[in-house]
């Protein structure tokens, strides 16, 4: 599946205010996209429009060219569009298996979840081992490594990552960078949104700044990460 974002005059906001102006991005098919941009920008609203938690007031979102503006949620996940939320998402005091089959809530065929969730507890070591833990008690690390297994449970084409590595200290969030890699290389279209912005860009085949509410620079990741402009105005000290 050709399975490209495109985000077309988008505006939205919450109440009264805007805080997307009028924002165009593609997220190529098969890519690592890298949303960077300062504190408040908007990088979370854009993750919410696509995934269908916030409806643009004005705009289109096109999945594989389909136009898909104002889904819901759950027409979304079910189309392929996973989100992996900033904020902690697993249920604490259930075990990671039983959140591990959350991850399929739309799907009826128990037998086929249970399937899919052991496939995922083959490739990734910390499900098998945890699996009978409450999600509350492992790192925040592992937690954010589960979140990203659960939301393999539907094996999305795109995955939206909002600050996937932020509090994590340096070794976890090296492993996470390395989780978003793999999962593209499997071929899957990936859009991340990024507060260490040095470690996102060096994984991302494309970075677009945020600012004032529109995609005001979109290059090469290379290129951002190179530029002594970008370094200074979005990326802070070396
Ligand atoms: N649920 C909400 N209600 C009202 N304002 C919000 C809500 N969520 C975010 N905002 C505001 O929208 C702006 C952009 O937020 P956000 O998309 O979370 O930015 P970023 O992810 O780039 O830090 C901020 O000023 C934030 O305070
Ligand atoms: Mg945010």
């Amino acid at each position: 599946m050709d399975a490209s974002l495109e985000l077309r005059g988008i505006v939205a906001g919450y109440g009264q205010g805007d805080i997307l102006r009028g924002l165009d991005l593609d997220v190529p098919a098969g890519q690592i996209t890298c949303l960077i941009g300062p504190n408040g920008a908007g990088k979370s609203t854009v993750l919410r429009v696509i995934s269908g938690l916030l409806e643009p007031r004005a705009g289109h979102v096109r999945l594989a060219g389909e136009d898909v503006t104002g889904w819901s949620p759950q027409r979304m996940l079910e189309r392929g569009v996973a989100h992996v939320p900033q904020e902690r998402s697993l249920f604490p005091s259930m075990s990671v298996w039983d959140n591990m089959l959350m991850g399929a809530y739309i799907i009826d065929d128990r037998a086929a979840v249970v399937r899919r969730a052991t496939e995922i507890a083959d490739r990734w070591p910390i499900v098998a081992r945890r699996r009978n833990d409450l999600a509350g008690s492992l790192s925040g690390g592992e937690q954010k490594t589960v979140e990203i297994a659960r939301a393999m449970m539907l094996d999305p084409p795109v995955i939206c990552f909002d600050e996937p590595s932020v509090g994590l200290e340096p070794r976890a969030r090296k492993n996470i960078f390395g989780i978003l890699a793999e999962l593209s290389s499997d071929g899957r279209t990936i859009l991340l949104v990024e507060q260490n912005a040095r470690s996102g860009l060096a994984i991302a085949h494309t970075g677009a700044v945020l600012d004032a509410g529109i995609a005001r620079l979109v290059a090469p990741a290379s290129e951002l990460l190179e530029s002594p402009e970008v370094g200074r105005l979005y990326l802070g000290a070396p």
